[in-house]
């Protein structure tokens, strides 16, 4: 019988960052192969992903996996990943996974690509993207935060870095951290709280200028002394602060509302004077035509869409059509399997767009996003600066590394 033949699928519910449930899967095949995946969860979650658990939650979701697709998936191929994949949409038979959960998918999908890997012998990225996973992403990291993820903090979500100066990954990911670790320095000078987010950013209670500022004085502190460049970016999650009813993007801290004309401004004028590399969800996620308007005005630097595409296709194809953005952030449980992901970057890559592989805010020590990360050629990665569940992946990389160093290890090229 062929190594890859999945023998046994098993689920079991174990706490994520936050101290909520999430779904764990193993898979295990008659060569020997084993893969384990959980899912993570987001808090700013994109009004499009699919839902993320059916009804009755968790339970609800194991109780299927034993009854319903376990039964399903074991004699069948783990290497055939768009079968399995297909499968599972089968059994779910919704467009949106709200019978067996996406996040019940994306445990099934990564645990069945890492047990097929696994059989073959091959770590996760080889087995996935064969010889053209060479070069390392850049890690961008989120260091100082607010909005959904800490309460009486930022109004922007995410005050971000990413060392584009940096080597290798070694140095890549520590200087995220050294931006870390100066923050609490410079807000402790300030005398601000120091409290953390769900991603372990700093949460301290200041206003959306004095996190910038502080963050471009340690980004100059580190230049000055290790001598390599650290750019800064933001994850506005504007969804989260638009008000449909009155459209209008409402700053409560800040105490100030922006229409869209005035978000488009403002977003320009912070990208020019903080320099900024990247900045995400500048606008509400159904506007398309308001990030064209941003993205046709900017030079040097890259507008993601994370809530806009939802790592759906379907949007990512509209964003396309209407010049959206130049870059994509994917998270794999917001559409649910490893093949619609993979899709969803070809996609993007095809059209020269920006892939940024990410977290969610819920995260587990699954170190499946390093892997796809170098799989799928993707030159970011989103996935914090420090702590257990966001260094599970940079720490990967770094052991990643060590395995394509006799080749090359390589920087991914940024635009
Ligand atoms: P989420 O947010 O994981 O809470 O959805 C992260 C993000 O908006 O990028
Ligand atoms: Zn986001």
């Amino acid at each position: 019988m062929k190594p890859t033949i999945i023998e046994e699928v098993r689920a079991r519910k174990v706490l994520d960052s936050r101290g909520n449930w999430t779904i764990e899967v193993d898979v295990e095949t008659c060569g020997y192969g084993f893969g384990r995946a959980a899912a993570p969860s987001g808090a700013s979650t994109g009004r499009h992903e699919v839902v993320a658990f059916p009804d009755g939650g968790v339970d609800k979701a194991i109780l299927e996996v034993d009854e319903v697709i376990a039964p399903e998936l074991e004699g069948r191929d783990a290497e055939e990943q768009d079968v399995i994949d297909a499968v599972l949409k089968d059994i779910d038979g919704t467009d949106n996974f709200s019978n067996i959960g996406g996040n019940t998918a994306v445990a099934i999908s990564l645990a069945n690509a890492k047990a097929a890997a696994h059989s073959l012998n091959l770590p996760l990225y080889k087995f996935l993207g064969g010889s053209f996973s060479t070069e390392l992403p850049y890690p961008l990291g989120n260091v100082i935060g607010g909005g959904a993820h800490a309460a009486n903090a930022t109004d922007i979500q995410e005050f971000l870095v990413i060392p584009v100066g940096a080597e290798n990954i070694a140095e890549a990911v520590y200087l995220n951290s050294l931006v870390h670790k100066k923050v609490k320095e410079a807000l402790s000078r300030g005398g601000a709280n120091l409290g953390k987010g769900d991603e372990g950013a700093w949460a301290p209670n200041i206003g959306d200028t004095e996190a910038l500022d502080t963050l471009r004085e340690v980004c100059e502190e580190v230049k000055a002394e290790t001598g390599r460049e650290v750019r800064m970016g933001l994850d506005v999650a504007a969804s989260e602060l638009w008000d449909p009813k009155k459209k209008l993007y409402r700053y409560r801290r800040e105490g100030r509302d922006r229409d869209t004309g005035d978000q488009i401004e403002y977003i320009k004028e912070l990208i020019e004077t903080y320099n900024l590399f990247y900045v995400e969800d500048p606008l509400q996620e159904e506007d398309f035509e308001a990030f064209f308007q941003l993205t046709s005005n900017v030079d040097d630097c890259l507008v993601c869409g994370d809530d806009l595409y939802v790592t759906s296709v379907e949007r990512i194809e509209r964003g396309i059509r209407e010049g959206s953005t130049n870059a994509v952030l994917i998270k794999p449980n917001q559409c649910g399997t490893l093949t619609d992901t993979f899709n969803a970057i070809n996609l993007a890559k095809k059209h020269k767009l920006t892939n940024v592989i990410s977290h969610r805010s819920g995260e587990t020590s699954d170190e499946s996003i390093a892997h796809l990360g170098v799989a799928f050629c993707c030159p970011i990665i989103k996935t914090g600066a420090v702590g257990g569940e966001r260094t599970a992946k940079l720490n990967e990389l770094i052991r990643i590394s060590e395995e394509l160093t006799p080749h090359r290890a390589e920087m991914a090229k940024l635009p």
